[in-house]
């Protein structure tokens, strides 16, 4: 079933109207959440992330963050998901096309559940990366579903046999085109400060709660590309891939595998599920 507004509806049945602003502009925001065995992870948090796009973007919520916790709770439950995740997105809802905001706005909540098994392998033997320009707009810091740049950065991955692209504004280290990174050097965290130029993830939030209480630095700064080159360890992290190590940088070897405190940050983080 998926759900429209507040109705649970078969997915034959649902129709996206030709005039859905979300359709038309990318004029709408949205996450995405893991279940793991019928549990759902850090929803709140990924709640108080989408009121927050929402202001950001003057977008009306349908309804309360309460109501929207219990039809996605509702939802997980009538569709039996066990480990899986739920998307779901606001739009600004359906509008003769008009670039400025219809006047009797009435957005369209929209969420699904899909199962997905953790990418295990991945999370044990590393993966590549690439790197490319991020040439994103600036307001990365809100989760709107128009995802053109990241949606070029990650095929940037794929035609360059990688998993993900890690994208470089003037010089600067950001993040991956759904993920953010992080390298280790001499046994501390670095990322980059959660700005216009990032989302501000759940996972990241994990990773620095997990720091606090193994007493490993988390420090939010910026880096160059050469300075991921140096270092000992790099890692990424998002709601799908959890902490996944990154071995490799373009044609640089970072490490030979999943470097030690990536490990502990790991076997911190499944004790969390
Ligand atoms: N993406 N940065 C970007 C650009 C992202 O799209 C994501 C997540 C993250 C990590 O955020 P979190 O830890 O809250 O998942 C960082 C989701 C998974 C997606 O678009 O599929």
């Amino acid at each position: 079933m998926i759900l429209v507004n507040d109705q649970f509806i078969p997915r034959e049945n649902v129709h996206i109207d030709i005039e859905d602003r979300g359709y038309q502009f990318g004029d709408g925001i949205y996450e995405v959440i893991r279940v793991y065995d019928g549990k759902i992870f850090r929803l709140d948090q990924h709640l108080l992330r989408l009121e927050r796009s929402a202001k950001e973007i003057k977008l009306v919520l349908p309804m309360s963050i309460q109501e929207i916790k219990e039809k996605i709770t509702k939802l997980i439950a009538i569709n039996n998901l066990s480990t899986g995740i739920v998307y779901f997105q606001v739009t600004r809802g359906v509008a003769p096309r008009e670039h400025s905001f219809p006047n009797n706005r009435v957005s369209v909540l929209t969420a699904y559940t899909t199962e997905k098994e953790r990418p295990l392998d991945k999370i044990q033997n590393g993966i590549k990366v690439v790197t490319t320009e991020d040439i994103r707009w600036l307001r990365c810091d809100i989760k709107t579903i128009n995802l053109l740049g990241n949606v070029l950065a990650k095929q940037f991955a794929i035609e360059n046999q990688a998993d993900e692209t890690i994208q470089i504004r003037n010089n600067i280290v950001t993040e991956g085109s759904s993920s953010n990174f992080f390298i280790v050097k001499n046994g501390n965290l670095y990322t980059h400060p959660a700005n216009n130029f990032i989302l501000k993830g759940i996972t990241r939030d994990v990773v620095e709660e997990i720091a606090q209480k193994l007493g490993i630095k988390f420090i939010e700064q910026e880096f160059s590309l050469n300075e991921v080159y140096k270092a000992d360890e790099a890692f990424i992290t998002s709601t799908t891939v959890e902490i996944m190590p990154v071995l490799q940088v373009n044609d640089t070897k970072i490490s030979h595998q999943p470097g030690q405190i990536t490990k502990t940050l790991q076997n911190e983080f499944s004790k969390l599920l």
